[in-house]
């Protein structure tokens, strides 16, 4: 097989929620992950773990935690990208170091670290013909899946996709265009209709495509909300879900060890 360019791959790649149920060799996993490694990271002390996770046993123990997304349990690996000061923290203080970085501080550094590597996994994964879909439900839920996964102090899960072969061809979705999204020297405010126009195509794809899904259209219609903007906050993120989050990832990171 010929490797495809970067941007072929960053520009045909979309997230696959359908997998076979073939297994991705240790080769294949090792090749993506030692990709990863390269990405840039503070101060380069790569403050990140990887949990690898074949074991079907275990990925229905995730499965409840990870908001029952059938991608847990029909994708045969699950990557959990943590925070990972543990191992860092373990050797500064193995060389007298003075001890640091048990802090929202150091949080943001490793979660920054964990997250930018999880990327590039998805991208040579993706380079590879295998397909990704990242699951909020990492975070969201960092407490039961940090416990499940064994994380000890200073570890907390970030971001986590399952890795498989495709099992279904989606096209690419669309995107908010450019001049949208980028601000030239300082950011300047939108107008509102600015604002309107940015969104206006979104508007259109996203309901219908929300709508495309029979249990989706149900839930839409029965709840009465009337356009994309109130799907995403009164259905698919909703403030009541938000603020019981919050609390739980403030609270783990907290008890793990990062608000010193
Ligand atoms: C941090 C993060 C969390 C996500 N969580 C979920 C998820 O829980 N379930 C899901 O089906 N897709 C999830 N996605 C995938 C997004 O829905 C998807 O990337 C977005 O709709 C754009 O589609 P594309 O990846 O196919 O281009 C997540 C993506 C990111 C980056």
């Amino acid at each position: 097989m010929t490797t495809p360019s970067l941007f072929d791959v960053i520009h045909s790649r979309r997230s696959i929620r359908q997998y076979k149920p073939d297994p991705v060799s240790n080769e294949l996993i090792d090749k993506i992950l030692e990709a990863g490694i390269h990405t840039s990271s503070s101060g380069n002390m790569q403050t990140y773990s990887i949990v690898v996770t074949r074991d079907r046993k275990l990925r229905e123990t995730l499965y409840e935690p990870h908001m029952n997304q059938n991608m847990v349990l029909d994708a045969p690996v699950l990557l959990t990208f943590c925070a990972d000061f543990h191992r860092m923290r373990r050797w500064t203080a193995l060389n007298g170091a003075a001890d640091s970085f048990d802090d929202f501080m150091g949080f943001m550094v490793a979660a920054i670290d964990a997250t930018l590597v999880s990327q590039t996994v998805a991208l040579a994964a993706e380079s590879h013909g295998l397909g990704i879909c990242y699951m909020g439900s990492t975070i969201a839920n960092c407490d039961r899946v940090g416990e499940i996964l064994k994380l000890p102090k200073n570890v907390v899960p970030v971001v986590g996709f399952s890795l498989g072969y495709p099992a279904e061809n989606p096209a690419p979705r669309d995107r908010l265009p450019l001049s949208g999204l980028v601000h030239h020297e300082t950011y300047r405010e939108y107008s509102d209709d600015e604002i309107k126009e940015i969104y206006h195509q979104r508007e259109t794809n996203g309901w219908k495509r929300y709508m495309s899904f029979e249990k989706l259209r149900k839930m839409i219609e029965d709840s009465g909300v009337t356009n994309l903007a109130q799907v995403y906050t009164q259905l698919k993120y909703t403030k009541e879900e938000h603020t019981v989050f919050s609390r739980q990832i403030l609270d783990y990171l907290e008890s793990q060890g990062f608000m010193n």
